[in-house]
């Protein structure tokens, strides 16, 4: 995200290439088996919900980005991993013993020694995992990417996927607790297409459009990067005022999600708003959770496949319930959360 031009486009493009349909299908494919055996778990269970999809969805990127079993060492990699992202917040910015910043220094020396040794063994082989793709992917001379940046993109993409999926797929959990009848809504639709339980298919995603509606809502209301910086290329007038040539600019889904002018009620959950007739006379950059431009997030349709399969498995097996009158608080900075981490109840069917 912080590379600019050739370099950022030559990285984005040898990225994207385990975005591809083919890859996108095994990685649907090991989704819905982690979710199905988790979601057993919780069945009956009142339980804090956040911590728990955050757990869970740190333990499908083991097997979906690293190719690596649900274990001991996926643990040790997902706490190295959460070190990190927690150091990026720190108040002490050097890497003192005790401190964030020095668990998260820690933690990047293991992670960049783990996939560091890992990638020679993943170029000869054909594990179909996000990181073995990145690894025997080639540029446009066929050299392949360098070990030092395998490892950073291997470290963005678990730092841009996971707190982003886990923000969004809780937020529409706490919407959908709190309209049942939505919930009602999405499971017709879902049986529709797959019995209860059983997940969905990277062919059958199409089908589910009610609950992308619901999802596009989730991440309208509650956007897990609420603002991102961008710097101005060239001088431009906006609104009135002149921005110069170098001066930074904050994009802010958080306020562009909440315009009047364009989202009606801007409070209300509806996920009728996405539905094509009234999407149609919508402004182009009025929804922005994912970005746009040259930086567009490249994760959105992992990110819409794995929310429509998890809700897929609770929906159809299970009513979601909170208690009546229940109103967590929610954290904004760096990425929404409920303050308590969101009791709800999993009652089955
Ligand atoms: C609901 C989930 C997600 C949200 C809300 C989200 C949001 C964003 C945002 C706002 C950006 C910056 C866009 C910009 O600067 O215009 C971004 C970039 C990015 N995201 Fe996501 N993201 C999500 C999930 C994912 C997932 C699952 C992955 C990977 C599997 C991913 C990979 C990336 C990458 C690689 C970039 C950098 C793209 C570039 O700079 O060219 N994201 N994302």
């Amino acid at each position: 995200m912080l590379m600019d031009f050739e370099k950022h486009r030559a990285d984005r493009k040898i990225l994207s290439v385990a975005f591809k349909p083919e890859p996108m299908r095994h990685y649907a494919d090991s989704l819905n088996e982690g979710i199905k055996s988790r979601i057993g778990k919780w069945s009956g269970k009142t339980f804090k919900f956040y911590p728990a999809i955050k757990e869970l969805t740190l333990d499908l990127a083991a097997t979906s980005f690293l190719g690596i079993p649900w274990g001991p060492e996926a643990d040790k990699v997902n706490k190295a991993f959460v070190d990190m992202v927690q150091a990026s917040i720190g108040v002490v910015r050097v890497p003192l013993p005790f401190t964030a910043m020095g668990r998260g220094a820690k933690g990047r020396a293991f992670l960049v020694d783990y996939f560091g040794k890992m990638v020679p063994e993943r170029r000869e082989g054909s594990g179909e995992d996000m990181f073995s793709q990145i690894c025997r992917t080639r540029d446009d001379d066929g050299n392949y990417m360098s070990v030092e940046a395998i490892v950073d993109h291997m470290n963005f993409l678990m730092m841009a996927a996971h707190d982003t999926i886990t923000s969004s797929i809780t937020t529409l959990v706490w919407e959908l607790a709190r309209h049942p009848e939505w919930q009602d809504r999405l499971r017709e639709e879902m049986l529709a297409v797959a019995p209860a339980g059983e997940g969905v298919g990277h062919n059958s995603l199409g089908q589910l459009e009610m609950t992308e509606w619901a999802f596009k809502e989730a991440l309208r209301l509650v956007p897990p990067v609420p603002s991102f910086p961008r710097r101005a290329l060239k001088d431009f007038d906006y609104g009135g005022y002149r921005i110069p040539a170098g001066a930074s600019v904050g994009v802010s889904p958080a306020f562009t999600h909440m315009m009047e002018e364009h989202w009606p009620e801007p409070e209300k959950f509806d996920p009728m708003r996405f539905s094509p007739e009234v999407a149609r006379e919508r402004h182009k950059y009025a929804w922005v959770p994912f970005g746009g431009g040259a930086h567009m997030c490249l994760g959105l349709h992992f990110a819409y496949m794995q929310a429509k399969i998890f809700f897929h498995h609770v929906v159809t097996t299970h009513r979601i319930v909170v208690a009546p009158g229940y109103e967590p608080e929610w954290q904004v900075l760096p990425i929404p959360r409920p303050k308590d981490g969101l009791t709800v109840t999993f009652e089955p069917l």
